[in-house]
């Protein structure tokens, strides 16, 4: 097998492309990139963002419709600029996520707050500074929201998550929307708990929300998951407790490994169809899409260290490690894997590996590749849930980030040193 040396953009990712024999990422160079910034290195595509976004804007146009990017997909300063700067409101899960968009400059009063377990501390900040909705999970957080809003002379606005118990099927760690989950409040009992909201003197019920899972293919369960919702904002709303907006979470997933996911708009205008058809089609919209925004929009640049040839396997040793890329350890995750500057030669099959003291240090498994000590590789589909999920494991400070704008590089992230990684420590005595 010979590389691959034609222009073209890799699948699903039209902003990271060959020109010629060099990996760009819109107008700029990767293996410029690593040359200047060194390796790991995580570049994003500033027009794969807002490409990305467009779809769901165009989804929505006409509708009253709120995107909040969830933002645990990439924290990155400057990756909420982006998002902030085109509109978007932010679905958050901590008092950390909350200050990152203040000091983004997002809008507090375009953000929900979702999670099972906000302390009170998270609740008092997310109060002082006006969020839009608290997106509770359990009656116990609905009490305790009331009584912290209550000592601070307000209403915290909210709405319950509930759990449709569809199956969105994808990964099990991954899936969030069926019984067996710690998320959500059953079916069953989502009009009594309404009830016990609107009886409590620190809230003010405002919506309802869901979101069944991540990395969702398939468009069915969405449409199964809207029927359910309907059937109890309908309820609930008999039960005397009116429902402004319906926040439908997010999940939609992206291309990895030629997967078809729905595109954004194709799949509001089946979801707008039926909300329509049921009556639904003007009330207020809410989405926390993360994956779709900025999945396909970066990649992870590791430089080839060894080649290490082997009986059973022969080894790629590379400078990206679980740490930086957790998925695959973690969810068995598929990212391709592909040479910055390919090289012509017979692909050989290597096992991708990362430096960390563990077997399931692996980024990649049996993948053909044309390479040699010193060659750069991109790993694909890096945009989500790697930089904002890296740690600090065997001492090894996180990567640097670029984004990139047209022709334009900006560095958005410095690479952490290992006194960064120990600077909060303190020996005894
Ligand atoms: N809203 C809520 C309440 C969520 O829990 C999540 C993701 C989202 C929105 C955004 O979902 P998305 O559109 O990104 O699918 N680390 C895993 C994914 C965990 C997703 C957690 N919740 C991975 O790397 O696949």
């Amino acid at each position: 097998m010979t590389a691959d040396l034609t222009a073209s953009a890799l699948p699903g990712q039209p902003f990271i492309a060959y020109q010629g024999s060099d990996l760009r990422v819109e107008g700029v160079r990767l293996a410029d990139l690593a040359r200047t910034h060194g390796t790991p290195l995580f570049v994003y595509s500033k027009a794969a963002m807002l490409s990305a976004l467009a779809a769901y804007q165009r989804g929505f146009a006409g509708r009253q419709a709120q995107i909040c990017y969830a933002m645990k997909a990439n924290s990155s300063l400057a990756v909420l600029q982006v998002f902030a700067d085109a509109g978007c409101g932010f679905d958050i899960v901590s008092g950390g996520e909350l200050a990152r968009v203040l000091a983004a400059g997002g809008d507090p009063a375009k953000v929900i707050f979702s999670g099972v377990g906000k302390t009170r501390a998270e609740m008092k900040q997310a109060l002082q500074v006006g969020i839009g909705c608290f997106n509770v999970e359990s009656e116990a957080e609905l009490d305790v929201l009331s009584e912290v809003a209550v000592s601070l002379g307000k209403q915290a606005p909210v709405s319950l998550r509930v759990n449709p118990n569809v199956d969105p099927k994808t990964h099990p760690y991954i899936s969030t929307g069926l019984k067996g989950n710690k998320f959500g409040i059953a079916h069953e009992s989502a009009v009594q708990v309404y009830q016990h909201a609107a009886s409590l003197p620190g809230l003010k019920v405002v919506g309802i929300d869901c979101h069944i899972g991540s990395q969702i293919t398939d468009t069915t369960p969405y449409l199964d998951a809207m029927d359910r919702i309907l059937d109890l904002v309908a309820a609930i709303e008999s039960a005397g407790v009116p429902i402004h907006h319906i926040d439908f979470g997010g999940g939609l997933g992206i291309n990895y490994n030629g997967d078809t996911p729905p595109e954004a708009d194709a799949l509001w205008a089946q979801l707008l169809a039926k909300l329509d058809a049921r009556g639904y089609g003007q009330r207020q919209l809410m989405i926390e899409p993360g994956r779709s925004l900025v999945g396909n929009a970066g990649v992870c640049l590791t430089e080839v260290m060894y080649l290490k040839p082997g009986e059973q396997k022969n080894f790629c040793i590379v400078d990206a490690a679980m740490n930086d890329l957790p998925r695959p350890a973690m969810y068995q995750a598929f990212h391709q894997i592909v040479a910055v500057s390919p090289r012509q030669g017979e692909a050989v099959a290597y096992d991708v590996v990362g430096p960390v003291c563990e077997s399931g240090d692996w980024i990649g498994r049996d993948r053909q590749l044309v390479v040699q000590a010193g060659d750069v590789l991109a790993v694909l589909s890096a945009g989500a849930y790697c930089m904002s999920m890296a740690s600090n494991y065997n001492t090894r400070g996180r990567a640097a980030e670029v984004l990139v704008d047209g022709d334009q590089a900006h560095l958005i992230r410095q690479r952490e040193s290992a006194f960064d990684t120990f600077a909060l420590e303190q020996l005894v005595g």
